[in-house]
């Protein structure tokens, strides 16, 4: 497929990680948010979370994200909430900020796309002592998977609930909870993508196989082993 339709399939998302409208709801529910409790998100995306979160709660929320559309971003979700979000553009693992000046961090579905280690370092930085953080993030059910269910783009293989949870107790945090969220969070997310990336095929039948197209593949053949992950934890 084209290289257009990589970005199209993920057009009408409102997130763009399996089960993110979950993780909000568990970040309700363990996070203390008030007004002006000061959050950061690193890996914002299109902002979804930081406008939900400062609409329904009146907290600040500093966004942190690598992507060139991030001033568009900005500006669509200042027109809805004023003053209280601010989104840049820059590299979650190495921020653009002062340590420990936020009560809680955030990042939904991208760690590992940062590099885990490192955006757990930035992330303990930047919390003040006694802050939480929560991330979400692709994992496996076993510590290894067939060849197939490896996605082309993952290197390497995914850790376990258990490994990631091991890392961020590494990291310097207190973990508080680990948990697989429904398996149906990987259905639901790619349902639309699939839909969007099937259209595409249809229009574009002699493309070669697109990265999206792979990923199903691997999702179909890993169904058992892929799993999404939501995990909290304390700066001590
Ligand atoms: C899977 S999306 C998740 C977006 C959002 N959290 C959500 O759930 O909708 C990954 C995001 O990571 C961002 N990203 C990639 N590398 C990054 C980096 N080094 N620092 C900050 N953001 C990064 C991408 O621009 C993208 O918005």
């Amino acid at each position: 497929m084209p290289e257009q339709g990589v970005s199209d399939v993920y057009m009408s998302q409102e997130y763009l990680t399996p089960g993110a409208r979950e993780t909000v709801e568990l970040i309700e529910q363990r996070i203390s948010v008030e007004e002006n409790t000061r959050i950061l998100e690193i890996a914002f995306g299109k902002g979804t979370t930081a406008m939900k979160l400062a609409q329904k709660y009146a907290c600040s929320v500093v966004g942190v994200d690598a992507h060139p559309f991030v001033a568009a971003v900005h500006r669509g979700v200042r027109k809805r909430v004023l003053n209280s979000i601010s989104l840049i553009r820059g590299d979650g693992g190495a921020l653009p900020l002062r340590d420990a000046s936020f009560d809680a961090a955030i990042c939904i579905g991208a760690p590992s796309i940062v590099g885990t280690e490192r955006c757990l370092a930035a992330m303990f930085r930047a919390v003040a002592p006694g802050g939480q953080i929560a991330v979400s993030d692709f994992t496996w059910r076993l510590p290894v998977a067939p060849l197939e269910a490896a996605p082309p783009h993952i290197n390497p293989p995914r850790p376990t609930l258990g490994q990631y949870a091991a890392t961020i107790e590494a990291a310097g945090f207190a973990l508080e909870f680990a948990e697989h969220l429904p398996q149906r969070v990987w259905d639901d997310y790619y349902a639309p993508v699939r839909e969007a990336s099937t259209r595409l095929r249809a229009a574009n039948p002699d493309a070669p196989e697109d990265l999206i197209e792979a990923e199903f593949r691997a999702y179909d053949a890993g169904r058992d082993i892929w799993a999404y992950s939501v995990f909290f934890a304390r700066r001590p």
